[in-house]
């Protein structure tokens, strides 16, 4: 039977992962996979988690199954995270899954049991996982215009232009902040746009937030989530803990669907639940347990935020070294928007081929479309990144 199996294409960015970890050379330099690493090149384990995890093992004493949508504790604390006060808990249904990713999934299975016709609009670019979950189910994507590689910036009227032709039953992903793979992002004025445009069309918003906190910011950083989750009658959110909390590996999520009453939010949270249980059954529960120890200590609470505002501020850092290191080199302000970009990934706006000579000549590993992860860099090779762009004739 299984012969019959067509071989499937590899992940881009995972594929790249084991070309970096492939290349004998002791110079190069990946800056490829969304995972945070601090100067000396390691992900470490979050100071709040690590305790977290200690007290964990001396206080836990069963593994027996929680519930389906995950612990009720998670839910509320990820929820008051993201959403802050900005809509009533009541009305919000929430259920833990695997990873932000396990969110995205589900978000758009609920959307399809919803409307068997939804198309789903997605930014250009977005992150290619998105499409290939989406291309994996069957779903009509439509793309909006997003990112302009000429300026780095956002091409906002371009993408109300697009975004204005969704209607009722659509699905509109966003990206609540730090946009992957572009960097560039939404101010508050154009989230507002955004909204009153979805309120226009009737359309769904459905958010992705995976990088809270990378940004400028916790609260910042949620603010365009709150937004659409306090002005437009129904919306998806899928919540990652992966970066902020450094848990990568522990499949850490949450999707939310907020609602206007708790009517709709109990047909919702059964819809959720019903969705773990088909798919996985209980979602995994170890790094959700570590995130709500996190969130309900006050001390472990201030000490994540306060790692975590180090984290940010590096990359910032890094963001403008290199792009003042860039404007000496190249005499000019063209990769200005490097500083200006937020999270973790900034896309350069150079073609496949001068990415393909970065990594040949200099070993410098990013994905296909120019996509580099600012944590992949320290203050060494900042100043090697920038002369092997401007040696590249990019
Ligand atoms: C990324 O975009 O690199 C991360 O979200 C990791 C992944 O799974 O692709």
């Amino acid at each position: 039977m299984f012969e019959n199996l067509k071989a499937q294409p590899a992940d881009k960015i995972l594929a790249l992962m084991q070309a970096y970890k492939e290349d004998p050379r002791d110079t190069k330099i990946d800056l490829g996979v969304g995972v945070y690493k601090n100067a000396e090149g390691v992900t470490p384990v979050m100071r709040a988690i690590k305790a977290a995890e200690k007290r964990l093992w001396e206080e836990e004493t069963t593994k027996s199954y929680v519930a389906l949508a995950g612990d009720p504790a998670f839910s509320d604390a990820l929820i008051a995270l993201v959403l802050g006060d900005a809509v009533e808990r009541a009305n919000v249904a929430a259920a833990a899954t695997p990873g932000g990713t396990g969110a995205v999934r589900h978000a758009f299975e609920m959307a399809r049991m919803a409307n068997p016709d939804v198309r789903v609009f997605v930014s250009d670019p977005t992150w290619p996982n998105h499409l290939s979950i989406l291309k994996f189910m069957g779903l009509p994507t439509i793309s909006y215009r997003y990112f302009d590689n000429a300026t780095g910036a956002v091409n906002f009227e371009g993408m109300l232009e697009d975004l204005s032709q969704a209607k009722k039953g659509d699905l509109v992903l966003l990206h609540g902040c730090c946009h992957n793979p572009s960097g560039a992002n939404l101010n508050l004025t154009q989230w507002q746009a955004v909204v009153d445009l979805l309120l226009k069309t009737g359309a769904t918003p459905m958010i992705d937030i995976a990088y809270q906190g990378f940004g400028d910011g916790l609260e910042d950083d949620a603010a365009g989530t709150r937004l659409v989750a306090s002005s437009i009658p129904e919306c998806l959110i899928a919540a990652s803990c992966s970066k902020n909390f450094g848990v990568y590996r522990e499949r850490t999520g949450l999707l939310m669907a907020v609602s206007q009453d708790a009517s709709a939010r109990k047909l919702n949270q059964g819809t959720l639940a019903y969705l773990n249980r088909q798919n996985f059954s209980f979602p995994p529960d170890h790094g959700a347990r570590l995130v709500t120890m996190v969130l309900t200590d006050e001390d472990l609470r201030a000490d994540w935020a306060a790692e975590l505002e180090d984290v940010r501020k590096g990359m910032l850092d890094l963001r403008e070294q290199l792009a003042s290191e860039l404007q000496r080199l190249s005499g000019s302000d063209r990769f200005g928007f490097i500083a200006q970009h937020r999270g973790m990934f900034s896309r350069l706006g150079c073609s496949p081929e001068q990415v393909e000579t970065l990594r040949a000549d200099h070993g410098i590993y990013m994905v296909g479309d120019s996509r580099l992860n600012i944590a992949g860099l320290n203050k060494t090779t900042v100043p090697i990144l920038a002369k092997a762009i401007i040696d590249s004739g990019i």
